[in-house]
């Protein structure tokens, strides 16, 4: 008797996971890891007078980001659609002695996001990092003749345009004072290719495509462009993800190498190895900071 087919290919979970799941999660992980990332900070006060720049900081890993960067003493600047999230994050975040401030921006426009850099700049003076993170997901499941231009289109303007509307105005500022870091949060979905989240995927690849151009023709500048790729975290994003394809952590982390669905707090640690000095022969990558999906 041949045993029942599995309700979801290796690829389509993965893609739930490259999407995002989580509350409850961390019952998913082991404690020695909850120890390892909820502890000291060894590089405390790295960030001490940088400027950061992230977008969609209202929750996830923006927020995880943005929470982690103002602890090293940066300076964060962040936006999101959601006004009284965003104020909230900076409140939060400025309740613990950081440095924040929330301006509501969505980067699918154009003059939003010039402003949001130029409002950053008038804000606090220089811009040293800017990490380029907000992002959907694919609104449904679908085969690729399924799929509708208005969804190609939404996920696209999301994910891409705003990559490339982010680096557009960061660059000339860069620029201007003679360096920087750019940071894009890009997916496995970058790296390969999966099943019925077309909008999605292809929007990723972008991610990749778009950083590995302004890495190569930035870095005479002293300007670092690196992306990296999320697997499963632990955010709305991936609750949403699950939910809509009737999956569990429990299954979505079997997916994976390590196992586990990671947490929003372990891709802030790999977007500051980016943006500081510690990775200044790095350009061009898309870091799999997935547990090991992209390894093969
Ligand atoms: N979670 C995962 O497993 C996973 C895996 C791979 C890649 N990623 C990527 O990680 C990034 C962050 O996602 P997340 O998992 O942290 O999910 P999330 O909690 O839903 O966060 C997404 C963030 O993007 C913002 N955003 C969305 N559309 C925006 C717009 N038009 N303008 C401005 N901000 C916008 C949201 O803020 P507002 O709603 O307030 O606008 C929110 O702050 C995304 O690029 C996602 O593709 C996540």
């Amino acid at each position: 008797m041949s045993s029942p087919a599995p309700r979801h290919s290796r690829r389509q979970a993965l893609a739930i996971g490259a999407l995002g799941v989580a509350a409850g999660s961390a019952a998913l992980l082991p404690a020695a890891t909850q120890t390892a990332t909820a502890g000291s900070n060894p590089q405390a006060q790295e960030f001490a007078d940088k400027t950061v720049l992230i977008t969609g900081a209202t929750s996830g890993i923006g927020e995880a980001t943005a929470r982690a960067m103002a602890a090293a003493g940066a300076r964060v600047f962040f936006c999101g659609r959601r006004v009284q999230l965003g104020r909230k994050v900076e409140a939060s975040i400025r309740s613990t002695g950081g440095e924040a401030t929330y301006r509501r921006a969505d980067v699918r426009n154009e003059s939003e996001v010039r402003e949001l850099v130029n409002a950053c700049v008038k804000r606090y003076g220089r811009l040293d990092v800017a990490v380029n993170n907000a992002g959907i997901e694919s609104p449904r499941a679908a085969r690729l003749h399924e799929q509708s231009m208005a969804d190609m289109e939404s996920v696209w303007r999301t994910n891409a345009g705003g990559v490339f509307l982010g680096m557009k105005y960061e660059l000339p500022q860069m620029l201007k004072q003679g360096g920087g870091v750019i940071v894009n949060t890009a997916s496995i979905s970058s790296e390969v290719g999966f099943a019925t989240i077309a909008p999605y995927n292809s929007s990723k690849h972008a991610v990749a495509s778009l950083t590995k151009v302004a890495a190569l023709e930035y870095a005479a500048d002293n300007i670092r462009v690196n992306a990296f790729a999320p697997g499963a975290v632990d955010t709305p994003m991936l609750r949403r993800a699950a939910e809509a394809f009737g999956v569990t952590y429990e299954q979505i982390a079997q997916d994976y190498p390590i196992k586990r669905i990671v947490r929003p707090e372990e891709m802030a640690t790999v977007v500051m190895w980016l943006s500081s000095d510690r990775s200044s022969a790095v350009t061009g990558t898309d870091v799999d900071a997935s547990g090991g999906y992209l390894t093969g």
